[in-house]
Formats: structure tokens, sequence, C-alpha cells
């Protein structure tokens, strides 16, 4: 196992390149079983996730060719299976998205739940039910959700759960609607740039969808879709992470690729807290003042502050002096990278799913245990400007959603190194 070690209170200064977006390629990676004609997909960052899904899809009798070094990868499903195990579902709850698009090909398909999760309760009730609203019949049964339908009707669709729209409902819902007989509305559709971006490759492969990007989305279904060639958008995550790197180290970084119109609220809440942010020419630069000011930030679906960059704006709130708090409204539980802090000595106290942050002047390095993808970034992140030395274990957390990012970082000035246990 692979362990970061970070020396910490270095600057952050300097040009960062960002990847390809994991969470736009998952749904679309998965959208190409939706025809039998070849696929390619550029853009795609060299992730554990991408992994899993690319050899779930060849467990499918898929042919997925990956070139990793550029990013690209080809598909051709031309006769998939319809059952996804759980042996390969278990290891990303993202493989849920493959039932969607599953059903509308083959009428037929078993997909294993995937089981818990540490950032908290995630059910798919929402992605049951839109799917049932389309015509089929669903039973969870042995572990599995097995979903079978002689056609698919278009229907109207409503995807608000308690916690607001869901992400990978909205997309299982519209890959299964783009196959289906006549229109379907999806109310309440969740309209991250993920899903629009999901939208743009459907569009490509000769569906009809309106209001990509929007709350509401009518999709005429078609007969049969053709292949498509697509480049997915930058990870907003991986920029809004660097964007609180610089928050953190004081720093003065220049984010290349990032689409600044995604992270408007990431912006604002780091404005608020006295740091600079310049949008030019594709880029976007992100400033230390050397004095943070406490900020109240509540996480929400898109355009709301992303649940995703929950731990690494409390990993900021750490060293700012007052008090600040965040609160989930996504997943209320996602707090475990608060305990993990606490060893570095953040000041946290959780109050419900509000985190009440009291700044300290000083983090100072220990070693802590990453427990999930995000809740690792904000560790890191701690430890940029943590004094001394600060090592995050179970570092694959971190491999699933960054692409390099110990280089990256380096090559910002960061004294972090990956070692092998
Ligand atoms: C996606 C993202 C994840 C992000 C999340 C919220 C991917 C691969 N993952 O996950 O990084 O944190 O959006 O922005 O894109 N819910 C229900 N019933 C359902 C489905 C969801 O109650 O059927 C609840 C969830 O428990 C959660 C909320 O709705 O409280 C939002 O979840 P959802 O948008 O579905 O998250 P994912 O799509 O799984």
């Amino acid at each position: 196992m692979e362990k970061i070690i970070i020396s910490g209170g270095n600057p952050l200064r300097g040009t960062v390149e960002i990847s390809g977006s994991k969470n736009a390629a998952l749904p679309i990676i998965a959208a190409t079983l939706l025809t039998s004609e070849p696929c390619t997909i550029r853009g795609v960052p060299n992730l554990s996730d991408i992994q899993f899904m690319c050899d779930i899809l060849r467990w499918l009798s898929v042919k997925v060719t990956h070139h990793k070094t550029d990013g690209v990868i080809e598909i051709q499903a031309q006769h998939p299976l319809g059952v996804a195990p759980y042996e390969l579902v278990r290891k990303m709850r993202a493989s849920v998205c493959l039932l969607g698009p599953l059903l509308a090909r083959l009428h037929n398909c078993k997909v294993s739940l995937p089981g818990g999760c540490v950032i908290g309760d995630r059910p798919i009730d929402q992605h049951l039910k839109g799917l049932k609203r389309l015509g089929a019949d669903v039973l969870v049964e042995n572990g599995y959700v097995h979903a079978r339908c002689n056609e698919l009707t278009g229907s109207d669709v409503f995807m608000g759960g308690r916690f607001g729209s869901t992400v990978l409902g909205t997309a299982n819902v519209m890959m299964a609607a783009v196959l289906a007989k006549g229109t379907t509305w999806i109310e309440g559709a969740a309209c991250e740039p993920e899903i629009e971006d999901l939208a743009i490759f459907l569009i490509k492969m000769g569906a009809k969808i309106k209001g990509a990007g929007s709350h509401i989305l009518e999709i005429e279904g078609v007969e049969v879709l053709n292949g498509a060639d697509h480049k997915v958008i930058t990870d907003r995550i991986e920029a809004g992470t660097f964007m609180t790197a610089a928050a953190i180290t004081n720093g003065d970084i220049e984010i290349k690729g990032a689409h600044a119109e995604h992270l408007c609220a990431v912006r604002d809440k780091l404005e608020e807290s006295g740091v600079t942010v310049e949008r030019a020419n594709g880029t976007i630069r992100v400033k230390g003042n050397g004095d943070l000011k406490p900020v109240d930030v509540i996480t929400m679906p898109y355009p709301g502050f992303p649940t995703d960059m929950q731990a690494q704006m409390s990993a900021v709130m750490t060293v700012t002096p007052g008090i600040s708090v965040i609160t989930e409204k996504v997943f209320p539980n996602r707090f475990m990278h608060i305990s993990e802090m606490a060893r570095l000595g953040a000041d946290v106290s959780i109050e419900g799913s509000s985190a009440i942050v009291k700044g300290v002047k000083h983090l100072s390095g220990a070693p802590v245990m990453a427990c999930d993808l995000r809740a690792s970034a904000g560790l890191v992140l701690a430890g940029l400007c943590a004094d001394g030395e600060t090592e995050v274990n179970r570092i694959y957390h971190v491999d699933r959603g960054y692409e390099r990012i110990d280089q990256k970082l380096r090559h910002l000035g960061a004294k972090i190194e990956r070692v092998s246990e």
C-alpha cells in the first residue's frame, strides 16, 4: 500500500493543468452500451475508477481499448452481456449507472447493488422509481437489481429526492429514455455539468434531448443510436481542490483548462474568505492575501457549493481565524475527515449536519488515514499547511479521483512524496 508524506508550510506557486472529469467520463463510458457502433471518448483521466468501469465493460464482453497516456478510450459494445456482478460493482458505486443503458439496450439486465459507502446512506430508490415510470419491472433480490421490460415507454419522471436531484439517477433515466418509445420529461433533473456533458454525448449518438443542463429534460426516444466521438469536460472538483490549495497555503496558483463557470460557488466562498480569484483566457488564478476570513458554507446540488468540495473547504476553515460553519445538505453525515483533521490539531465540532470550525493558528503534522476520495484530498490540503510532517495513509482513495496529485503539487512547490509501505 502507498502513502503520501508531506512537509507542510510551503506556499504553492505556479501553473497546474486540470485533467478530464472522472464524474463526466464514468456515465459517458456506460452510455456507449447504448449502441453497437464504435465510440471514442477523449480527455479521460487515468484513474482507478476509470479502470474499474473499463473492467466491468470488458466483463460484459464489450471491446475496450484504453490508451492511458493519451486519455483516449475506444469502446464497441456489439453484443453486451446483461449481468454486472457484485465482485466488480462493489469497487465503485458509480457502476450503478450501467442499469439505464443495459435495460434500454437489452430489455433485461441484472446489476449488483453497490453496497455501503463511508460518506453516508446512498439509496438508489429514485433510480428505480424512474426506470419503473418508463415501464420496467424492477425486482431487488439477492443483492441484485433485476430490471426487465418488453419495451420502454416515455413518461414524466420526477428525480428530486429528499436531498435534491440525484446525479446518477438522472443519468440512468436519461440513458434509458433515449431509446424509449415516445417522449419522456425528467423534472427535477440534476443539472450538474457532468449530466449536461452526458446529454451532449448522447445527442452526438443521435439522441433527441432538449434542456440539457437544466432541471427539465425533454427526451424523444429514437429506435437506434450511432457511435460518437467526444471529449469530456475538465474536472471542476480537481480545479476546486487546487483553488483551495492556493488558499490554504497562502499561495498563488494559475489553474489551466478549468471551466470557471462550473466553479462559481467555490469562487464566491473563496473571495468571501479574502482570497483573490481572477478569471482570464481559460485560466483561473487564485492568490492568497495572507489573511483568511471566516465564512459559512452550505453544500447543495449544482450550482450550489459542491459536497465534493466540502472536505477541502473544511481544511481551509481549520486555519482561518474565527468561527466558520459548513453545513452538508447533500450527504448529511459526510464528516469522516473531521476526526482525522483533529489529529492535526483542528478544532471542529459536529452539530447535526454542520461542522463548526474554530480556526487555529497552526496545524501540526501527524499520521492520518484517508477514508474516502474527497476526505483524503482535504487531508492532503491540511498536510500542505501543517507544521512538520503529515503522513496520509490509504492513498488509493485519492488515486480514485485525482490524476498524479502528488506530481502536480510537487510541481507547484509542495514537499510531497509517495512512498510504498
Ligand atoms: C454523484 C457524484 C458524487 C457526488 C454526488 C453529489 C458521480 C460518479 N458521483 O454521486 O461524487 O458527491 O453526485 O453531488 O458522479 N439519493 C436518494 N435516492 C437515490 C439517489 C440519491 O435519496 O435514489 C440521495 C443520496 O443519498 C444523496 C443525494 O440524494 O443524499 C444526492 O446523491 P446523488 O446525486 O444520487 O449522488 P451520486 O449520483 O451517487
